[in-house]
């Protein structure tokens, strides 16, 4: 491989963002296989693999990392493939510029690119075109920082950003919705489409509409949301699994636990397996831990304490190996109990290697709404472990005193509080999409007179919709 590649500062919407820290480094970088993961893309044992993991990258494939570099001019790239032709190679691309084919033969080898990185970070991503037929294993990467001239100063990291992420990090956001107010409603759908990227379904994945009875399965309106989707282009997050709270009651009626056992594991199997295809990131337990930070009673936990919490997950992982599997939480993205029994679990869960991130739900109130700070220490902390983080429901009760005079000062009150949450996603590198929870206020769940979220009655934008798009990078 020859020529130098000029880096384009093009944008890389759409990409896995993946997690991880930005270490400061000057000497040679390493980037093992099994620290890039992301999407058809899978870590798996290799034999002949230096280390005995790689990245498995599979057509259509895309896994990525953010790296912190000295300056360099050349990557290292050790790689083997099978059914690979030299039209068909891997691709390198950095920050989002033109991709740099790497070839791929039979057996491992190492690849030499000329590149030209400046010191600072940056974002490596490999993908492999989804015409071929070929499957790459990645054992690793090589940075070799060139040595500093003597005398001049180490490199500085990059500060982190004060609001918007870099172009070729731009976080998505996403929204909720319900099927019966989009079929009621066509304004919804193009409300919807217009400033968010993915949904949330807001029930329609929950246990008690997936299999209302025992083995009798309705997958009409989840079906419609997925297929909604595709046609508008937004992807799906499945939200959710395991939820005591909604739960149908037939399993709480169950006689045996090795029942209840059966039970959790069919759910999680059939529905992530139906929607394997349309649905890449799910929240695979939603509400584990009271306030003080001890399990909750649910039909789940009672039968079989809690063992359930990594039962669900072990099974979502064996069934959609490269699905991004989440622990959801409400009022814990700040330092209380709470939030120590989720990073516990987490920890537990990462250690396993059954979870691949964390959702702050953040269902909040003007007057009660963490600080930016108070956030992003929270999710450095998941950052820390490897995990992602994201802001999965978030909402605003701006309801106030409810006097029409002061609606306008409690709607800026308001972009405020969206705009801290915001930039704290914005600032943390592992944080990988901001979901509110609902379009317009005359559809949020807490009721339209609390005006929580982004878009007034009439789809309009509130202050809060300018505040968060400008803050997550995105286009007004
Ligand atoms: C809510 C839905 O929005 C409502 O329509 C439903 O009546 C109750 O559930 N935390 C969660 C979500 O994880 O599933 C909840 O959604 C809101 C709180």
């Amino acid at each position: 491989m020859s020529g130098a590649w000029k880096l384009a500062a093009g944008a890389a919407s759409g990409m896995a963002a993946l997690c991880c820290a930005v270490p400061a480094h000057a000497g040679t970088l390493v980037v093992e296989g099994e620290t890039l993961r992301g999407e058809r893309a899978v870590v798996v044992r290799a034999e002949q693999a230096a280390r005995g993991k790689v990245l498995l990258v599979r057509p259509g494939g895309v896994a990525s990392r953010r790296v912190a570099t000295g300056q360099v001019s050349e990557i290292v790239v050790r790689l083997a493939g099978r059914g690979c032709s030299r039209r068909t190679p891997l691709l390198l691309s950095i920050d989002g510029g033109t991709p740099l084919p790497v070839p791929v033969g039979r057996r491992f080898a190492e690849r030499r690119l000329k590149v030209a990185l400046a010191p600072g970070p940056h974002r490596l991503r490999v993908a492999l075109p989804r015409r071929t037929r070929c499957r790459t294993k990645l054992d690793r990467l090589r940075l070799p920082a060139a040595p500093a001239p003597a005398g001049a100063p180490a490199p500085v990291p990059a500060p982190a950003p004060a609001t918007a992420p870099s172009a070729a990090r731009r976080v998505p956001l996403g929204t909720a919705v319900q099927l019966a107010h989009l079929e009621q409603d066509p304004a919804l759908g193009a409300a919807l489409a217009s400033s968010f990227s993915s949904f949330s379904p807001e029930n329609e994945l929950k246990m008690e509409w997936t299999q209302p009875r025992r083995d009798v399965w309705d997958f009409a309106a989840a079906d419609e949301l997925v297929a909604f989707a595709r046609t508008r282009r937004l992807q799906v997050r499945g939200h959710t699994l395991v939820f005591g709270t909604q739960t149908p009651l037939w399993v709480a009626r169950l006689l045996f636990s090795s029942e209840v056992d059966q039970a959790l594991q069919t759910h999680v199997r059939t529905v992530m397996t139906r929607y394997k295809d349309s649905i890449r990131e799910w929240d695979v337990v939603n509400e584990a831990f009271d306030a003080r930070g001890q399990y909750r009673s649910n039909p789940f936990y009672d039968r079989l304490g809690p063992s359930y919490v990594e039962k669900a997950f072990a099974v979502a992982r064996q069934v959609d190996p490269t699905a991004k599997l989440f622990y959801n939480e409400l009022d814990a993205d700040v330092d209380n109990a709470k939030r120590s029994a989720v990073v516990k679990l987490a920890r537990h869960l990462k250690g396993l290697g059954l979870i691949d991130g964390v959702g702050l739900q953040l269902h909040t109130a003007i007057g009660h709404a963490p600080s930016r700070q108070a956030l992003v220490n929270t999710m450095r902390i998941y950052e820390q472990m490897g995990l992602e983080v994201q802001i999965t429901e978030m909402d605003v009760d701006a309801r106030g005193d409810g006097n029409p005079e002061t609606l306008a000062a409690r709607l800026e009150q308001q972009a405020a509080v969206f705009r801290d949450a915001a930039a704290a996603c914005a600032e943390v590198t592992a944080c990988t999409r901001f979901t509110v929870w609902g379009v317009a206020d005359k559809y949020s769940w807490l009721g339209a007179d609390r005006v929580p979220l982004l878009l007034d009655a009439g789809f309009n934008a509130k202050p809060a919709l300018g505040a968060v798009r400008e803050t997550l990078g995105l286009a007004p």
